[in-house]
């Protein structure tokens, strides 16, 4: 790697971060497409975010991506958000653009590029069953609504937070929400015709946890799609798979999640493949 009084810098703010997986895929697509650009894990304690924050302009830094527990906190930071961010109630990018500080969240339509990518799926006029309603859920579910599905049932443990997360999108958009315990018996009615069963909670993680899902009662031309991507086949997938289900694994919402940032930054059409190499080549080194 060059470094040269030209050297921009990007990275991510976190705490904790260094499990991610973001200097390998980002510093593989500077590098592949010559740019002298370098990306580096910052953690930042809650209590230093503000000041984190206003050294990516004082550093002329380009941008950074931002990972958990700063998403929701640094939006009053910025100097900008864009609309879909501010709907969502979290950034997980921000750009330096001339001084100005402005977040967009690019996981929702990573998710939703890498889902067709992977599968063909795309949400107008299905039926969808989203579990979980954290942080990654929110940005999930937000985009789905925005591809005008038909139906969506919102599963949560914390089924408040579920019903939370509908009344406020409800009056957004047109479509037919639900807000239910996550239990597999009160799921299984919409599992019958759903077209999508996505885990959006970090159950099966490490391979800690289960997705308590009725499988069974899917059609069989339904996709699940899980955003855990350590391990890469989670057994709600491995699951699905025996089942003869189509499957949708939580890389490629890795990836092109963090392509929109790249070209958020650079203006350069990401190199996705080489982006993907890189986030197998580091899952498998961890
Ligand atoms: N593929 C990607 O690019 C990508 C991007 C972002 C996140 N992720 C992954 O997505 C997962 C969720 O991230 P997040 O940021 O949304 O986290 P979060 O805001 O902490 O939300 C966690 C979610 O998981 C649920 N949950 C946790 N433990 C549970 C349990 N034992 N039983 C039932 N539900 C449980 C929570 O339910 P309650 O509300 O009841 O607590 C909540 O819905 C993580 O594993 C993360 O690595 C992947």
């Amino acid at each position: 790697m060059k470094i040269s009084g030209h050297t921009k810098v990007a990275g991510i703010f976190g705490d904790p971060v260094e499990q991610t997986l973001s200097p390998a895929i980002h510093n593989a697509a500077f590098e592949a497409l010559g740019l002298e650009i370098v990306y580096v894990p910052f953690r930042v304690e809650p209590n230093g975010l503000k000041e984190a924050t206003a050294s990516i302009k004082a550093l002329n830094m380009l941008g950074m991506s931002i990972t958990i527990p700063h998403k929701e906190k640094i939006l009053k930071f910025l100097s900008t958000v864009d609309l879909h961010a501010k709907e969502i109630g979290a950034v997980n990018t921000v750009v330096n653009r001339d001084g100005k500080l402005i977040g967009y969240n690019t996981d929702g339509m990573g998710y939703l590029l890498s889902l067709r990518e992977d599968t063909g799926f795309t949400p107008k006029g299905k039926n969808i069953i989203i579990i979980g309603a954290g942080g990654a859920s929110r940005s999930i579910f937000y985009y789905i609504l925005s591809g005008r599905p038909k139906s969506v049932v919102l599963a949560n443990r914390t089924v408040k937070r579920a019903q939370a997360l509908a009344k406020e999108f409800r009056p957004k958009f047109n479509v037919e929400i639900t807000a239910v315990q996550l239990e597999q018996e009160l799921l299984r009615p919409y599992a019958q015709n759903a077209d999508l069963l996505v885990n959006a909670t970090s159950l099966g993680m490490m391979g800690r946890g289960k997705v308590e899902a009725p499988l069974d009662s899917l059609p069989p031309h339904a996709v699940v799609s899980d955003i855990v991507y350590r391990p890469l086949k989670t057994g709600l997938l491995k699951k699905a798979e025996s089942r003869g289900l189509k499957t949708h694994t939580g890389l490629g919402m890795l990836v092109h999640q963090g392509a929109i940032a790249f070209e958020l930054w650079t203006g350069e059409k990401a190199p996705v493949e080489v982006m993907k190499k890189a986030a197998l080549r580091a899952l498998r080194l961890q």
